[in-house]
This record gives C-alpha cells, sequence and structure tokens, in this order.
C-alpha cells in the first residue's frame, strides 16, 4: 500500500452545535476544535471502527447504502479504459464496483487518509479479484497530477474532512476536462421526517456502536458530524465554487443522502 499521508495532530477545547467557529477552528461533530486537530480526531473514529464498519454500515441504514452506492455508480458511468480515484474509499464499494465497470484497460485507485480503514478495503479489493492500486492520502493534498481522472468519487467523507474547499478545489484539480465528481453524503432530511431521524441519529446509531463496535462515542460524532454538514444547495454552491460546472444533485431517501454532481469543463 502506497503512503503519501502525513500526519496532523493537535490542542483542543469543546462547545456546543453551532456553524460559526473562530478563525483557526472547525467542527468535530458538536464539538469545536483547533483545526490542527481535527484530522487526528476523525483518524481516532475510523481507527476504531474499521473492523467493524462494514457490518455496522449495514446495520445503521438498513442495507441503504448499498442502493445509494448503486445509483452513485449509475451515475458515474465508469466505461472501460477509464482512470477513476475513490476519495476516502474506506473499504472500497466504490472502488469495487468501479473497477469491474473500467476493466483491464482502466485504472482504479482505491484511497483513504485511514490505513486502517484501506487495510480492510484491500483485502475485500483482494478476495473478490479485484487489482486495483491503494494508496493513503490526504483529500486535501492529492498525489496526483493534473487532469488525470475521468472521474473522481467520495462517499459519506467529505463530511470529516477539515477544509472541504480545499478537498473539493483538489478533487477538480485532478480531473480532466469533460471528467465528472461525484459527492455522496448524509444532508438535510425532509422536514416532516426531521423528529423521528433526530430520534433513531442521537438513540438508536450511539446504542448499536456500542454494541456492535464497542463504541458509542464514534457513532455519536457520526449523528452530530451530519448535522453539521452543509445542506444540499450549500454543497452545490461550494462544487461551483470549486470550479465545477452543471452541477446538481440528487436527494435520495428523502434527504437523508445526496449525490452531488459536478463536470470540469476545463
Ligand atoms: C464513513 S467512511 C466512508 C468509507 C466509504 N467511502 C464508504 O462509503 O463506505 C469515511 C472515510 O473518510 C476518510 N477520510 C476522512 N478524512 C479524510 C481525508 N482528509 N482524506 C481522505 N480520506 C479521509 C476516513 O478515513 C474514512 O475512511
Amino acid at each position: 500500500m502506497l503512503n503519501f499521508n502525513r500526519p496532523a495532530m493537535h490542542n483542543s477545547s469543546s462547545s456546543s452545535p453551532s456553524n460559526d467557529t473562530a478563525a483557526g477552528t472547525t467542527h468535530f461533530g458538536y464539538q469545536t476544535v483547533a483545526e490542527a486537530e481535527k484530522a487526528a480526531r476523525v483518524a481516532k473514529v475510523f481507527h476504531s471502527v474499521a473492523s467493524r464498519y462494514d457490518v455496522m454500515n449495514d446495520l445503521m441504514s438498513v442495507g441503504m447504502h448499498r442502493l445509494w452506492k448503486t445509483f452513485t455508480v449509475a451515475r458515474a458511468d465508469v466505461r472501460p479504459g477509464m482512470k477513476v480515484l475513490d476519495i476516502a474509499g474506506g473499504t472500497g464499494d466504490l472502488a469495487k464496483a468501479f473497477a469491474r465497470r473500467a476493466g483491464s484497460s482502466g485504472q482504479v485507485w482505491l484511497t483513504d487518509i485511514n490505513d486502517s480503514m484501506l487495510r480492510v478495503g484491500r483485502d475485500r479489493l483482494i478476495d473478490a479479484g479485484v487489482l486495483a492500486p491503494v494508496a493513503v492520502c490526504d483529500a486535501e493534498k492529492l498525489p496526483f497530477p493534473d487532469g488525470y481522472f475521468d472521474r473522481v468519487s467520495v462517499a459519506f467523507g467529505l463530511r470529516n474532512m477539515t477544509h472541504k474547499d480545499r478537498a473539493l478545489s483538489e478533487m477538480r484539480r485532478v480531473l480532466k476536462p469533460g471528467g465528472k465528481l461525484l459527492v455522496l453524503e448524509f444532508s438535510k432530511v425532509a422536514k416532516p421526517l426531521s423528529p423521528a431521524y433526530d430520534w433513531y441519529s442521537f438513540n438508536i446509531l450511539p446504542w448499536l456502536g456500542k454494541r456492535v463496535a464497542g463504541d458509542e462515542e464514534s457513532y455519536k460524532y457520526l449523528a452530530e458530524s451530519i448535522r453539521m454538514h452543509p445542506d444540499q444547495e450549500t454543497l452545490a454552491g461550494m462544487l461551483r465554487d470549486a470550479g465545477l460546472s452543471r452541477v446538481q444533485y440528487f436527494n435520495l431517501s428523502a434527504g437523508i443522502v445526496a449525490l452531488h454532481e459536478g463536470v470540469f469543463l476545463g
């Protein structure tokens, strides 16, 4: 496994769920932490949950994450010979599906900042008979040349990144003219569902996390980080600001999740 990652560290403080942060600080769920600390806090979450990540995904979403990813793969329209980058790819669901479509003349990279997640992903690809390059790297500093990929994807990863604008602009940088970015992420659920969804998120998720993954805190972070993530329209604007065109999004499961996509016109 290639490792292009340089770890970050440091100080902390905490507070309440506000969308505003002082200079040099950011969100970690509902806490406000120093920007330099967020990556290390996120890393701790994913080192902790890596071995139980897939089973938790199935349980928490009642298998729905498979449908959301199937839709993403269909919208990506990966064809034989294409070069595809899956960022924050974790245990490799998207990379595996893309690799089958890109075929032996294509190139699909499975990447993530977290080596525990990536090890599970690499083993799953090997078990499925898929040969794909695997690399540890930070979405905010991608180790790929400009205009290299036909498709770039990030599923349930953007929410965890410290500087989402930097990451989106890196994703745009590595796209070829005509290439497409796909961002699958939790989003703002339709209002009538909000009370039930909140109850589920703040009661069932941490309970499942404790029972199945032995980690209640990481699943509390999941519920909080979803609420702190930009809503559909805000994220669409961020994709445009990053230099993408023809930006559109699809609400899935009443907006529990949204797939955003944009094209780099060059
Ligand atoms: C919820 S998992 C998603 C895994 C997979 N894409 C999926 O859909 O199942 C989020 C992933 O984002 C990764 N991540 C967080 N910050 C990152 C960053 N700055 N660069 C790359 N990956 C990052 C985490 O390590 C973790 O594996």
